[in-house]
């Protein structure tokens, strides 16, 4: 529902906290990525950073990535296209990936992640008589994807599964990653192998659906460092000897800074000489990726109140019965008062859906879309938690 309020009046009004999701930085942001990456780069946007992105961001990313059946049935219910999605997941269970080969419309690709996985589909198909582009997704040594020798074993073998259309590798190997040094390494080990490939077993991968987990900056101490490092690694990639169709899949990077977080100042007090404000949301709504007990300082604001003088030092605590539940120690703010909002940035991705939301039965926040006309389409209203906390 578009809302003729301004983000103000919603504020005031919401009895629960507020994320805010921009389409116009989103759109910038994509455009900003693409000026740094190589031009022949498409790129896949990982749902999981923000589900209640996919559709803008479907308009924006050449594919998207759907990581469990909750993730596909929300792709399927905004009706986009199939053949845009990848379905990925360290769990794919035999009604799951035989639902998806039965599903007529299914043009999609599927991810092969472990043995089992090659099994059940292979079978699939072989079944429904259907041809299926798949990844194989390489494990970057965790419990995630396959080894180099299963991957050989399975690419010797493609002869045998005529329906398995193998398109290439994916490769992911984490978030938020800062070092060019592991980037050089990741990218010529790829290199590498898929030459391996190309020389050893003379299978060409048409593509390589790379997730480099392009780090965001997110608090205060933490100068950006993004634009040095995208280019670095624009260069790594241009320099790729096995140069067919890259896609790279990306959440935090896409998704960060597109998200704002409110939250409603609703107790003031003085503990032992310390100033705290206690606000509805807290760490169950709101999770950063390397803060723990506020040790760090995300860059945030006191809505309306942005040029006041700032001379009192407050720790903010959320609404959880926690001690943990800090999400600001001893920073400088101006003269607060119950009713203030505080707006935390960057808060795009993982933020709204990593917290331990259930805890203590609280209300999940509203959710709005900023459009490009700045209008305010609420786009989930604040959900009642205790529903999942007793027995039915
Ligand atoms: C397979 C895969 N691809 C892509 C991503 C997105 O990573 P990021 O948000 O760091 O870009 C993830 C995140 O967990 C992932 O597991």
């Amino acid at each position: 529902m578009i809302s003729s309020n301004t983000l103000e009046q919603i504020l005031m009004k919401s009895c629960s906290s507020v994320y805010v999701f921009d389409i116009k930085t989103l759109q910038s942001r994509v455009a900003w990525l693409r000026s740094l990456l190589p031009e022949d780069v498409s790129l896949c946007f990982a749902v999981k950073a923000n589900p209640f992105l996919t559709k803008e961001a479907s308009f924006l990313v050449e594919r998207l990535e759907l990581c469990s059946p909750g993730e596909a049935d929300i792709f399927r219910h905004l009706a986009l296209p199939s053949e845009k999605s990848v379905i990925s997941g360290v769990y794919k269970t035999p009604d799951d990936i035989r639902a998806l080969v039965r599903e007529p419309s299914f043009r999609g690709i599927i991810t092969i992640e472990s043995i089992r996985q090659y099994q059940i589909l292979t079978r699939q198909l072989e079944t429904e008589k259907k041809i299926t582009p798949v990844l194989l997704r390489l494990t970057n040594g965790s419990q995630f994807g396959l080894d180099e020798t299963h991957i050989d074993e399975i690419i010797r073998h493609r002869s045998l599964h005529p329906y398995l259309q193998i398109r290439g590798i994916q490769f992911f190997s984490g978030t938020q990653k800062t070092s060019l040094k592991k980037y050089t390494r990741e990218i010529a080990y790829l290199d590498r192998f898929l030459t391996h490939l190309k020389e050893d077993l003379r299978f060409e991968a048409k593509e390589l659906e790379y997730g480099p987990g392009f780090p965001v900056s997110y608090f205060e101490e933490e100068p950006s460092q993004e634009e040095l490092l995208l280019q670095h690694v624009s260069e790594l990639l241009n320099g790729m000897k096995n140069k067919s169709r890259l896609v790279l899949e990306l959440g935090r990077s896409i998704a960060a800074s597109c998200g704002r977080y409110y939250t409603h100042i609703v107790d003031l007090k003085r503990n032992n000489g310390q100033n705290y404000a206690l606000v509805d949301g807290g760490m169950h709504q709101m999770v950063y990726f390397g803060q723990s007990m506020a040790m760090k300082r995300p860059r945030f604001s006191v809505f309306g109140k942005e040029g006041a003088s700032v001379d009192q030092l407050w720790t903010v605590c959320g609404s959880l019965c926690s001690m943990n539940d800090v999400l600001l120690k001893q920073t400088p703010m101006p003269k607060l008062e119950i009713g203030d909002i505080l707006c935390f940035e960057n808060t795009g991705a993982y933020c709204m859906t990593e917290g331990i939301s259930l805890f203590l039965s609280r209300d999940l926040p509203f959710v709005y879309l900023k459009r490009e006309d700045e209008s305010l389409q609420c786009i989930r209203p604040s959900i009642e938690t205790q529903l999942f906390n007793y027995p039915h």
